[in-house]
């Protein structure tokens, strides 16, 4: 197996997310800046020596293929996007996605800012969202979020791809969602009723015991034995001035399937619980699918696909294949 970008590594009090279109023609500039992203990582993290700067970089399915010729990802797609009676997880664009994290916020903006400047006029950042440790690594709906995340061996097995998939072992599948909270209504419940809605104790962070735990509470319908593990790094963010409050939901799987089935009992609901109860208290603004090469793959890219005009039959396009290119908005997955 190929070594791991830092997708196990423990989260940090600073984060920063990135998700880049490429603009069309744009592909060779967003190669050369795949290529140079560890040196670039390297600069802006050792002169902040403590700051354990790491970067994570993970690609769509429609830049892969306007990236790369040869295999892709055996399980790499668009993100679906969900649609149920009463909540949607919409599907938006994106090709590149960079998560970084740090010990301060200077070292994330630091290397944000360069990569903005070597994208410049060849993709759009089309969404930024600075994350911060709250407290005890609560999500600002008040209660502790990561708890549950897979350790040890287990994690290696939930986040990373395996032999089903040597060329690319080591890697792993990431899926994006912005949910934005409405605090007015979550703070009109109880903290009794709070506790209900996730499934454990608000202060000490307790799962609930069976008796007590509602069907339809976030951790029940997210039951790792039932849909499988993945890793989670969520992060809070917001915007007083705005009055937007919110959890960047990140979370790493060996295949996509495994966040899909969550999504899919959340929003369009299982023989449980019609749909997760947190969706009456977080919209989901954003959602994207990406793939996260191991770490060698920067360091000898695959080649470029042929130019489309040159492949003989092909449609005068972005070579984006069967897909119909990263910009259009996904449609939604329901009943
Ligand atoms: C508004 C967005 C979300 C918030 C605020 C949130 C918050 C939380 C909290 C507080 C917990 C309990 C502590 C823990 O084990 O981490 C939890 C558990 C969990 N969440 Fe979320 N979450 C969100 C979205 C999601 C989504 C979209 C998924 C999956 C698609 C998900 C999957 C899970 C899983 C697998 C667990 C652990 C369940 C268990 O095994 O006990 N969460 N989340």
């Amino acid at each position: 197996m190929g070594e791991p970008q830092s997708i196990l590594d423990p989260l940090t009090p600073a984060a920063m997310f990135l998700v880049v279109t490429i603009d069309e023609g744009g592909e060779a500039v967003a190669r050369d800046l795949l290529a140079d992203l560890p040196g670039l990582r390297r600069s802006v993290g050792f002169r902040v020596p403590g700051s354990g700067l790491t970067c994570i970089t993970s690609i769509g399915s429609a830049a892969w293929d306007r990236l790369f010729a040869g295999p892709k990802p055996a399980q790499l797609h668009e993100f679906p996007g969900f649609a149920g009676e009463k909540h949607q997880a919409p599907a938006t664009p994106g090709d590149l996605l960079f998560h970084l994290k740090a010990e301060t916020q200077d070292a994330c903006f630091e290397l944000a800012m360069k990569l903005a400047e070597r994208l410049a006029g060849a993709g759009t950042i089309v969404d930024q969202t600075v994350g911060f440790r709250y407290f005890e690594q609560r999500d600002l709906l008040g209660f502790v979020d990561g708890t549950e995340n897979p350790e040890g061996q287990l994690a290696v097995t939930a986040a990373l791809v395996g032999d089903e998939d040597p060329e690319f072992a080591g890697g792993s599948y990431v899926i994006v969602q912005k949910y934005l909270h409405d605090l007015d209504s979550w703070k009109a419940l109880s903290t009794t009723e709070q506790e209900k809605v996730i499934g454990r104790t608000k202060l000490d962070d307790y799962e609930l015991d069976e008796a007590e735990q509602p069907a339809n509470s976030h951790v029940a319908v997210n039951d790792q034995a039932v849909s499988g593990n993945i890793v989670r790094a969520n992060m809070p963010f917001g915007s007083v001035q705005d009055g937007e409050f919110g959890t960047y939901y990140i979370a790493y799987a060996d295949d996509p399937a495994v966040t899909e089935t969550m999504l899919t009992r959340m929003f369009l609901g299982s023989a449980d619980a019609a749909y997760d109860r947190i969706l009456d208290f977080s919209t989901a603004v954003t959602g994207t699918s990406f793939f996260t090469p191991p770490v060698a793959f920067f360091d000898a890219l695959p080649d470029a696909p042929a130019p489309a005009a040159a492949v003989a039959g092909a449609p005068e396009s972005d070579g984006g294949g069967a897909e119909s290119g990263s910009l259009g908005i996904g449609a939604l997955r329901n009943r």
